[in-house]
């Protein structure tokens, strides 16, 4: 594997190439690599790289011509990589990927970023170190270096290690130990003193799922799950902020065809989808706000039925979804019932098929880690402006980018809770 490092600073990889298991594949061969210098393309005596940008704004642009020069000087079959903060986020999967190659090139960026026309000339896969602005792209190329060659073969010490390792097979990893046996009063886990490699494979199994569920529970939607895994992660204990969600169908008021504020009639789907929705994701509740007392005494009817009912003895997971249905003449009660509940006032979010919201769903996530969030959904034609305006705030609409957004509601209500709660929370 060969490296060709295209930078301004060619001192910056000079110690990190020269100790560790880096310095030692370069010792044996396993990997090279070489700095093709920029300013060595330069026709001018100062050996410019930099000019100011055109339109203005702070800071130098690096010009196309040294670097595309640079460039030019690749092997043929080169994979040719652009290193930038708008690049695929470096990971695991890309570095196995990259191991394969025979030659890669790393071109390093600095001062504001490269002129943009080098993109247009040259065929680049773009990538980032991370959701973060670097000083230039020589630190996100040593960390792209180093991880690629730990899968080249005989560049770690056991062949297996690599294996074993955070992301190798989806998961993070189990935690170590070493001597002593006890420290501060904090003892090794009896089981690695055992002796017993079966158990000890089955704790170390377990350390990477609870590891995993931890700290990057998204790891889970591609990692490879037996039977018996999912049932050790469904026994582990976790915080829920999808106990901080509500939810509220409220029909009045809301707009009917003609543009005018009324009152819908209640819809026996809705009443059931979202209980079963809202169930299935822990919400800390499901209230039906009606102020028309014939509907209300209807949904009692209903909601008894599936619950207390013929239907619930005969569908107790029914029975188990519609009994967190509260029913509510207005808005203000289901607001008023929650903080009797959780001693807080919720916060209220209104949602719109057609705008104007702009809440984003990232936004309420983060506030359901501390907070109750009541997600307010309207009937009929939507909510009506009285109650939009009395929300804290107004969430995006489901699809903000297309112009169709007429979906019905247990179907907004099933993607905004998945949006917001998603498997882990
Ligand atoms: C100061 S940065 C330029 C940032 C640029 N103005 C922006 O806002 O996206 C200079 C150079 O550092 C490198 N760089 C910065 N952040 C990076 C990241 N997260 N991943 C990879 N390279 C990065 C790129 O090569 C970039 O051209």
């Amino acid at each position: 594997m060969h490296f060709h490092i295209i930078t301004i600073l060619p001192e910056f990889f000079e110690s990190p190439l020269s100790c560790g298991l880096l310095g030692k594949a370069l010792e044996k061969k396993i990997v090279e690599t070489s700095i093709i210098f920029p300013r060595d393309f330069t026709k001018d005596r100062h050996s410019t790289v930099d000019d100011r940008p055109y339109g203005g704004g702070p800071g130098m642009v690096m010009m196309v011509d040294p670097l595309y020069q640079a460039v030019k000087t690749l092997p043929q079959g080169c994979r040719k990589i652009l290193l930038t903060p708008k690049g695929k986020p470096f990971n695991h999967e890309t570095a196995v990927r990259l191991s394969q190659e025979k030659d890669i090139a790393l071109v390093c960026g600095r001062y504001e970023g490269i002129d943009a026309r080098l993109e247009d000339l040259c065929d680049f896969e773009h990538i980032s170190a991370g959701d973060f602005v670097l000083n230039g792209g020589e630190s996100a190329a040593l960390c792209l270096m180093e991880s690629v060659s730990r899968f080249l073969p005989g560049f770690m010490g056991k062949e297996e290690s690599v294996g074993d390792e955070s992301f190798s097979k989806g998961l993070l990893e189990y935690p170590h130990y070493t001597r002593p046996e006890n420290y501060e009063n904090h003892s090794v886990p009896q089981v690695l003193l055992s002796g017993n490699h079966g158990k000890i494979a089955q704790w170390k199994r377990e350390c990477s799922l609870q590891s995993t569920l931890k700290f990057r529970p998204e790891l889970l939607d591609e990692a490879d799950l037996s039977a018996e895994d999912i049932s050790f992660l469904k026994q582990i204990e976790r915080p829920r902020p999808s106990r901080n969600l509500y939810i509220t169908l409220v029909h009045w008021p809301v707009m009917n065809k003609k543009g005018k504020e009324g009152t819908t009639s209640l819809t026996n789907l809705d009443i059931h989808d979202i209980a079963r929705v809202s169930e299935t994701f822990g919400l800390g509740g499901y209230y039906i706000c009606t102020p028309l007392k014939d509907q209300q005494i209807l949904a009692e009817r209903l909601v008894s039925h599936w619950t207390a009912g013929p239907g619930g003895k005969g569908n107790p997971d029914r029975a188990m979804a519609l009994s967190t249905i509260q029913i509510c003449s207005y808005l203000e009660e289901a607001v008023q019932k929650i903080q009797e509940q959780t001693g807080i006032k919720p916060h209220i979010v209104a949602t719109s098929a057609s705008g104007p919201g702009d809440t984003t769903f990232g936004s309420i996530r983060r506030k359901l880690q501390s907070h109750p969030v009541l997600i307010v959904l309207g009937t009929g034609y939507g909510l009506s402006q009285s109650v939009l305006s009395r929300a804290d705030e107004i969430l995006r609409p489901v699809s903000y980018l297309s112009s169709f957004n007429h979906l019905s509601v247990r179907s907004a209500a099933s993607i905004l809770i998945d949006r917001l709660i998603g498997d882990y929370y």
